[in-house]
């Protein structure tokens, strides 16, 4: 259990290499042909014939409110809710409040709960298109209130193929960013946690362990919690025909825990852990959270014409790596350090830099935008922003420690700072986006020791994009 060397293995082979080979290994799907329309998953888990309870359509942010069904509302469709739609194809496509690779949203979202005000205690799954819960089976009514988050791997393994399975955590994390941020703006403190028994967890919310796993149990009260013992839940529908890529279900099950003793010696694993953050002082965001997050979308053309602000990189980067509440890094803690390509940031000469502990260090001089988009996959948003972060982890270290499982951490910290750089980008009328890269050129450009888990271009959009819509009422938009 927990032996590090299947994450390694599963990192070694899902990394992209510009040959476009794939390694020849037997626990690799050789013969999978990826993107096949006609086997396209659902984008959303379902429950025929369960009552949709409809949350509150109002999401404003009540001052002084406690957390209730409403501020539950705001929290879910915020994080995880539909705010547009389109056709493509003939097909209704829906995008959600939080940026997810391929659009392919592979996150479910539970709360469990006791009773709380205008809602009875229970397990409940989150509709994102209803804007609603279905209650799922029974919990305690002096539970603390939680979100469980599932990964589905099928939906973005779909087209990703094994690579999918970091997905999981990405999407995961740029989600997250989004909760974080919602719960310390109502006063809450949501934690991260990563220490649970899995199959525990996954019992809770009716997930089956391969298809559906769990991912991170997140305690809305400060507080670390302790999830009610499952009992009969309903289990509801994925997708058809799933096809299972056992490379990802050995990674995630290396990582697994199996007992409450697993969970307290992981959690002492990751106590003293990581790099300390440093002591620069974030700026704050200027917009209601509600707007910021409506109006984020990824950009897909940014304007290479634009110099952005210097507070687009300082403030941001320090904004987005402010500490992850949660029990999977010492306290104020990171398991990540961050390499970045500058193109065009008032104040900042263009090169290759290191943040570290809140510091810029310069690694090399001169424009480096053909360099940073090859790193990307060849994909042109890597250059024509106004800066390119590369977030990475020191794997060994990080999996000598917290085995198979720290990979799950190193993922998810890299997924909350992608997403909170784009929060901070859009509060500043600026843009950013998620991007894939190639793992061993990446390392070999900053000589750096540790892996790139995740990749975050940020600049100054070629286009003014528009803002989602409310529950219920998503903007539609027409894309053929
Ligand atoms: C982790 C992550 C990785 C992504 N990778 C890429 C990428 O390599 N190339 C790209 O064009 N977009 C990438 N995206 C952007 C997604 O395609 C985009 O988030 C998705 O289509 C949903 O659109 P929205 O963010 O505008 O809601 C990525 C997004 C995330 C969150």
């Amino acid at each position: 259990m927990n032996d590090p060397e299947a994450a390694r293995g599963y990192h070694r082979l899902t990394m992209h290499d510009p040959s476009g080979l794939r390694p020849n290994d037997p626990r690799l799907v050789r013969d999978y042909q990826p993107l096949r329309w006609d086997r396209k998953p659902p984008q959303f888990k379902t429950y025929p014939g369960l009552e949709a309870i409809l949350l509150p359509d109002d999401i404003s942010l009540i001052p002084g409110g406690g957390l209730g069904v409403g501020l539950l509302s705001r929290l879910l469709f915020l994080s995880a809710g539909v705010v547009r739609t389109a056709d493509l194809a003939g097909e209704k496509v829906y995008f959600r409040a939080a940026g997810s690779a391929g659009n392919l949203s592979p996150v479910e979202v539970y709360v469990v709960t006791g009773d709380m005000a205008g809602l009875d205690a229970g397990v409940y799954h989150y509709e994102p298109v209803e804007h609603a819960l279905v209650r799922l089976g029974d919990a305690p009514a002096e539970t603390p209130p939680a979100l469980v988050l599932t990964g589905v791997p099928w939906r973005t393994a779909w087209k990703y193929r094994e690579r999918g399975f970091r997905h999981l955590y990405w999407d995961a994390g740029t989600m997250l960013a989004q909760t974080l941020a919602l719960a310390e703006e109502a006063g809450l403190v949501a934690r991260v946690e990563l220490g649970f028994v899995d199959h525990v967890v996954a019992a809770l919310v009716g997930a089956d362990g391969v298809h559906e796993v769990a991912l991170a149990v997140v305690p809305l009260t400060g507080a670390s919690t302790t999830l009610p013992d499952p009992d009969e839940v309903t289990v509801g529908h994925l997708a058809d025909d799933p096809l299972e890529f056992p490379l990802v279900t050995l990674a995630q099950r290396a990582g697994d825990l199996a007992t409450d003793e697993d969970v307290e010696g992981w959690r002492r694993a990751a106590a003293p852990l990581g790099t300390p953050r440093g002591s620069s002082d974030a700026p704050s965001l200027r917009r209601p959270l509600d707007e910021v997050i409506r109006g984020r979308g990824s950009c897909r053309q940014f304007d290479p014409r634009r110099t952005a602000p210097g507070e687009l990189l300082g403030g941001a980067m320090a904004w987005a790596t402010r500490a992850v509440p949660g029990d999977f890094v010492a306290d104020g803690a990171t398991l990540l350090d961050h390499y970045l390509t500058v193109h065009a940031v008032e104040g900042v000469e263009p090169g290759a830099y290191r943040w570290r502990s809140g510091e810029l260090e310069q690694l090399r001089t001169g424009q480096v935008r053909d360099v940073a988009a090859h790193l990307c996959l060849d994909q042109a948003l890597g250059g024509n922003g106004a800066y390119t972060a590369f977030h990475c982890a020191p794997l060994d270290d990080v999996l000598g420690a917290l085995g198979s499982r720290g990979y799950r951490a190193a993922q998810l910290e890299a997924g909350i700072v992608e997403g909170r750089l784009h929060l901070f980008a859009y509060d500043r009328g600026l843009g950013a986006t998620g991007l894939t890269f190639y793992d061993r050129e990446v390392a070999r450009f900053f000589a750096s020791e540790a892996d790139p888990m995740l990749v975050t271009a940020v600049g100054a959009p070629d286009y003014a994009p528009v803002p989602g819509g409310l529950p219920r009422r998503p903007l539609h938009l027409r894309r053929n």
